[in-house]
Order: C-alpha cells, then sequence, then structure tokens
C-alpha cells in the first residue's frame, strides 16, 4: 500500500481541523443553527475523497492493465524463441539487467537472416546465449561478447557450456581501460583480446553499464568501426536513456551514409545500419 503524499496528508489532517473550527467560530458567533454547517462541509470533504480515491483507482487500473499487456507481449516473446531454438538447459533470465525478450528477438531475427560469420558484443549474458543458439543453428559463425566482470565473464561462460555453444560463442575477458576517442578520455573494453580477423556483421551494444562515465558505451563504434563489415548493424540497447539518444545521435553523425532508426522496445534500442561502401 503507497504511503500518502505529503500533500495528501496535510489535506487529511488540515480540513476536518479546519470543519471542526468554523463549527466552533460559527456557534459562537450564530448561535445553534451554525451547528449545520460543520455536517455538510464533511459531506462536500467526504464527496471530494471518494472522487479522488476514484481518480487513483482508475489511474492504477491503467497502469497495471499497461504493465500486464507488456509482461504478457515479452513472456510470449521469451515463449517463441526458446521453442524455436529448443535450448538443451534453461535460458537464464531475461530483463532486469539482461536484456528484454523483445530486443533479444530483434537481435534472434537479425542474425537468422543475414547469418554474420562475426558477430561482437559488448557485455555478455544471456544475449550471448541467444546469439550462440542462432549460430549453432546456422551451422557457423561466432559471438565475441567482451566482458570487463571476471564474475559475470565466469557465468556467461558457464552458460556457454551448459547450453553446448563453446564452438559458437566466447566470452573475451576486456577490463575497462582508457581509450582516446574523439579527442576525450573514455573507459572502455580492452579490446586486446578480440583477435578475430573477419569483419564484424552485427555489433550488439549493452555495456559496459551507465554508472562508468556519461555516455558510456558511445566508444564502440569509433573504437570498431575500421572492423565492422560494409553494411554492419549495431545495436544499441537502452535506447530510451538521454546517454543512449545522444550516442545514437553522435554515431549516425560520425559515419556519413549510415542509416539509424528507434526501435520501440521495452527499454528501447537503436538500430544503426554503416554504409555498404
Ligand atoms: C546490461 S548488462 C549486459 C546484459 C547482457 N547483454 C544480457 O543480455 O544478459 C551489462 C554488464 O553488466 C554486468 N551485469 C550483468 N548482470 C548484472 C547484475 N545482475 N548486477 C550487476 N551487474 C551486472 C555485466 O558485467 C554485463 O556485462
Amino acid at each position: 500500500m503507497k504511503k500518502l503524499t505529503p500533500r495528501q496528508r496535510i489535506i487529511v489532517m488540515v480540513v476536518p481541523l479546519g470543519i471542526l473550527a468554523v463549527g466552533i467560530i460559527g456557534h459562537a458567533l450564530f448561535g445553534t443553527v451554525a451547528l449545520v454547517i460543520p455536517p455538510v462541509l464533511a459531506c462536500v470533504f467526504l464527496a471530494y475523497l471518494v472522487i479522488e480515491a476514484r481518480h487513483y483507482a482508475q489511474l492504477l487500473f491503467a497502469r497495471q492493465l499497461h504493465e500486464s499487456r507488456a509482461t504478457y507481449r515479452q513472456w510470449e516473446l521469451l515463449y517463441g524463441m526458446s521453442e524455436f531454438l529448443r535450448p538443451v538447459h534453461p535460458l537464464p533470465p531475461t530483463r532486469g539487467w539482461a536484456a528484454s525478450p523483445d530486443l533479444l528477438r530483434e537481435i534472434m531475427t537479425h542474425v537468422l537472416e543475414n547469418a554474420p560469420d562475426c558477430v561482437v558484443e559488448a557485455s555478455s549474458g544471456t544475449s550471448t546465449v541467444i546469439i550462440g543458439y542462432c549460430l549453432q543453428r546456422l551451422g557457423k559463425g561466432k559471438v565475441y561478447a567482451l566482458e570487463h566482470d571476471p564474475v559475470y565473464a565466469a557465468r556467461t561462460r558457464r552458460a556457454l557450456e551448459l547450453h553446448g555453444l563453446t564452438a559458437f560463442a566466447e566470452v573475451i575477458d576486456a577490463p575497462l581501460v582508457e581509450h582516446a576517442v574523439g579527442g576525450a578520455r573514455h573507459e572502455w573494453y580492452d579490446l586486446k583480446g578480440l583477435q578475430t580477423k573477419d569483419a564484424i556483421g552485427l555489433l550488439v551494444v549493452d555495456g559496459p553499464p551507465e554508472t562508468v562515465q556519461s555516455q558510456a558505451r558511445y566508444p564502440a563504434v569509433p573504437l570498431l568501426r575500421d572492423r565492422l563489415a560494409p553494411g554492419a548493424v549495431v545495436l544499441l540497447d537502452d535506447g530510451g536513456r538521454a546517454d543512449e539518444r545522444a550516442t545514437a545521435a553522435r554515431w549516425a553523425n560520425e559515419c556519413p551514409g549510415s542509416e539509424v532508426k528507434y526501435l520501440d522496445l521495452e527499454a528501447g534500442a537503436w538500430w544503426l545500419r554503416m554504409p555498404f561502401r
């Protein structure tokens, strides 16, 4: 149960006291006839409370309806993905820190339709497992997930082993190190471990966490641009956040001929296609 707001607390305490005061003063000034005023004011106040409560209940209902529809949609997408990929072990959690099912579905569709030989992820987790399954289904390609946190690197590696995906997916230990990007210093993944010679067909950017610095994900494109295949796609998660909006705008601006669009997903995402040159 939500606590009363300071405004509501003041109304609930002050109004009855005000009605009482009006009654006492009215009685002193006009005698017994003024005793009719407090019950009338109390009725008006009660009517106001009923209207406020109804309004609040309607808002609550609308919000819950919206949330249950959104949850159903995510659940439906997750179920469809799981049915299609037939994982040999339960999939790791989605949403929260992990990508939401709608973004995972977007990634899955892209990988299956475009069959990239090389996928790079900035971060690792459930998305790495899903991409691994897609590449396994295609029988070719590999996803390299850059992970700065050894705990999550070990967790994702374990998940890849449990799902039998180590031939199609690899977690690369990539501590955050300083890079010079666009005239500024940025903490981003150490790229020494990313030894693949294949051009990157898909780059999924879901890290590092926003707490690292402002526009923490911006370095992805400037640092990997030379390694992107012509027509490569970059997917940036959490596109609804101001930092990611600014990042996508900078990328589009710095990559003439690229195409950019916003994907209206649970957390929002940006889709950027590099020019075919
Ligand atoms: C947004 S998460 C990446 C999620 C990944 N794309 C997925 O679908 O699971 C970005 C980074 O946060 C870290 N992380 C993942 N889960 C976390 C958690 N529950 N709490 C704190 N950090 C977490 C990991 O280092 C991860 O690379």
